[in-house]
């Protein structure tokens, strides 16, 4: 440890010191606004007195950090009341400070003599526990002064609980882990087309009947509860004794739980437990494909009624300033087909379905505003006219949040697909998400302070949001994979100053992120060791997709227990290519198919997928070279797969000889867009094997 002083504060008179140089002698994630680094180090032992004043909430705080360092580093240090002065303590002081006055700011300052934390704000205390936890991974804590507080005042991340359901004890250890991070919004996404998930006491049928579906596809249709009779259901709903709990969890840790009640669009299940509630008084199951479903509620009175009674109950359980009311997404086909909705347009003076939403979406805001709540809303409810006091949440783009803070409006940016962790994490690895890959490095690097706004604009972006929607992440463990460690990029995006923000920095402290991940029990995203490509053997991951017009990295829906394969499929144009296959020693060629559901509402877009006539009833795998429009060199039929709905081994088909290089495409033929024929590996069988009728086997390279 050098004993020079290092210069990293503004307060510092050079202003040549380069930011790298600045943060790499602490490896604190966010990076801390002001550093100065002292000479000498303060000597952790177990019997460090933890103190702080007796009834002060330095109590709370510092029994938070005694429980963290038991837990993550072995070390079991006491908290007592007492003597915050005292030499060799670690002491949790509330006092007012100097310098920034935001209210999660901070001062750390460490001595070899002692260490003190301090600040005028509970919040802001407690984040000091957070970095001091992070510097004492060793028992010596350099000696240092920390002045700190956030860029931004909303630092969230959005768990969707909707399309797949994530227990009470995931979320508090979610909300554990977003705590070290200094998040301290969890956008809690509770409703959706594919269920409603809060316990509502007035209409208890949202969750006994709108918190529950039969997965897509056959394998899960076939799968009979012997209790019922009936397909059985997946789901799950949380109690509001569950919600109170969890909302207390997470404001011991500073988190505010901001929850979703989407309308007017993204409704098929409260519509299900409710058919009334809807436009066209259907009664339908909740559904289980993904996408964007037609179904809005009407706008009768009684609708407005049952939204109210529904947000005094979400409002008595969530604290919460800011409700999201949702708002994206809502196709108004059905608003526009209905006579009823367009009488009742007439009646209200809109000229058309944007306004309506615009009135809908405004009279929420009316109610929530009455009672002492501020709405806030995906970027659509700029459309047709936005609500006069509304926050936007800018997910298209950043255009809408331009829009909001050019007309005065506040913002938070969560632009898809920079800030979705539906995207997969690494190209390295196959998890079920979006397929388009988006790294830690693109997360890091996203600017909350675009061009495009103005000095006075920009101080209505509240803060950034990165999204974890969950179509595709099926189980708890996958959900932490694509959160961690991207979290950790857009926590320092929303807390650290500019001048922090550096890249190379933040890549050399991330190590030191994934042992505290470790060490918390976590799960993350890592690159895994290099594993060789068997030669003449591809997984669909490995290949090119021809289009990437919705490129998904898809699970499989069987088998119901067990390891499901995964694919790397364009669901609008499903075709890959197999690179540079040398086929001088090439005899045949097999492949490994899947068919999953196509449970996908993508609107008239389903028309758009190419069909392509199949030679027999079960359709087939065909293999073109030189390209897709090029010889088909062999068919593969698909008979033998339809049987299965996992993963199918088709037997090779032999090809004629030929030399060198070729680009081998692949595409099913098939008289429908469902089931959804998917390659999972194509083999290329060498000419010794395939003329001996043998297995597949390898062949030599492919380079
Ligand atoms: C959204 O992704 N539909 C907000």
């Amino acid at each position: 440890m050098t004993l020079a002083v290092c210069c990293l504060l503004a307060a510092c008179s050079t202003k040549e010191t380069p930011p790298a140089a600045a943060t790499q002698s602490i490896s604190v994630i966010p990076a801390p606004a002001q550093v100065v680094m002292n000479p000498g180090a303060f000597e952790l032992k177990a019997a460090t007195p933890v103190r702080y004043a007796a009834g002060s909430p330095g109590e709370q705080v510092a029994s938070y950090f005694v429980d963290l360092m038991q837990r993550t580093r072995g070390v079991a240090l006491t908290a007592a009341a007492g003597d915050t002065d005292a030499p060799q303590t670690i002491a949790f002081v509330l006092q007012a400070r100097e310098g920034s006055q935001v209210e999660e700011g901070y001062s750390l300052h460490v001595s070899p003599e002692r260490i003190l934390v301090s600040s005028h704000s509970p919040r802001g205390l407690f984040y000091g526990a957070v970095t001091l936890w992070q510097l004492a991974a060793s028992e010596r804590i350099p000696a240092l002064e920390i002045e700190d507080a956030p860029r931004f005042r909303w630092r969230g991340l959005l768990l969707d609980s909707a399309r797949h359901y994530q227990s009470p004890q995931f979320i508090e250890r979610l909300l554990d882990t977003m705590a070290l991070h200094k998040l301290n919004v969890l956008h809690w996404h509770l409703t959706d087309d594919q269920a409603w998930r809060l316990e509502i006491k007035k209409y208890p049928k949202l969750t006994e009947v709108g918190a529950w579906r039969v997965p897509a596809g056959p394998a899960a249709a076939a799968d009979i509860d012997p209790a019922t009779k009936r397909p059985r259901l997946y789901g799950g709903f949380y109690t509001q004794d569950q919600v109170r709990a969890i909302v207390a969890y997470a404001a011991a840790r500073n988190i505010t739980v901001m929850p979703e009640i989407e309308m007017p669009g993204h409704a098929s299940a409260p519509i299900a437990a409710y058919p009334q509630l809807g436009v066209t008084g259907k009664a339908s199951a909740v559904p289980a494909d993904w996408g964007v479903y037609r179904n809005l509620y009407n706008v009768d009175d009684s609708t407005f009624s049952f939204l109210e009674d529904v947000l005094d109950e979400v409002l008595a359980l969530f604290p919460s300033e800011y409700i999201h009311v949702g708002g994206d997404e809502a196709v108004k086909d059905q608003w526009h087909a209905s006579p009823r909705v367009q009488a009742r347009m007439r009646e209200l003076g809109v000229k058309d379905e944007h306004a309506l939403q615009s009135y809908f979406v405004q009279r929420i805001e009316k109610y929530l505003n009455a009672h002492g709540r501020r709405m806030i809303g995906w970027d659509e409810i700029l459309e047709g006219g936005l609500a006069p006091n509304a926050t936007v949440m800018s997910w298209r783009g950043i255009g809408g949040a331009v829009a909001a803070a050019g007309a005065g409006h506040d913002a938070v940016l969560s632009p898809a697909p920079t800030l979705y962790l539906d995207n997969r994490p690494l190209n390295t690895a196959r998890p079920p998400g979006r397929g388009p890959v988006v790294s830690i490095e693109d997360v890091y690097r996203f600017d909350p302070a675009p061009a495009e706004l103005t000095e006075a604009q920009r101080a209505h972006i509240v803060g950034v949001q990165a999204n974890l929607w969950t179509e595709h992440v099926r189980t708890e463990d996958r959900a932490e994979y694509m959160i961690f460690p991207r979290a950790a990029a857009i926590a320092e995006v929303g807390w650290s100053p500019p001048e922090r923000i550096d890249w190379q920095s933040f890549a050399a402290r991330l190590p030191d992120q994934l042992a505290r991940y470790r060490a918390l029990g976590v799960g993350f995203a890592q690159a895994p060791e290099a594993v060789a490509v068997v030669p003449g053997r591809r997984t669909s991951h490995e290949l090119a997709s021809c289009s990437e017009k919705i490129l998904l990295s898809l699970e499989d829906d069987a088998p119901l227990q067990g390891e499901r394969a995964v694919f790397l499929v364009d669901i609008m144009n499903p075709c890959w290519i197999y690179r540079a296959a040398d086929l001088s020693e090439v005899g045949a060629i097999a492949a490994s198919v899947g068919q999953v559901p196509f449970n996908f509402q993508i609107g008239d877009d389903i028309k758009k997928i190419p069909l392509r006539k199949p030679q027999t009833a079960a359709g087939e795998l065909e293999v073109r070279i030189d390209g897709c429009e090029g010889e088909k060199i062999a068919t593969l039929p698909l008979a033998p797969a339809t049987k299965s709905y996992a993963v199918t081994e088709l037997a090779p088909v032999a090809i004629a000889k030929r030399t060198g290089q070729h680009d081998l495409c692949f595409m099913f033929t098939q008289a429908a867009v469902d089931p959804l024929w998917v390659l999972d590996t194509v083999q290329l069988v060498g000419l010794a094997d395939a003329e001996g009728g043998a297995h597949p086997a390898t062949v030599g390279n492919n380079r």
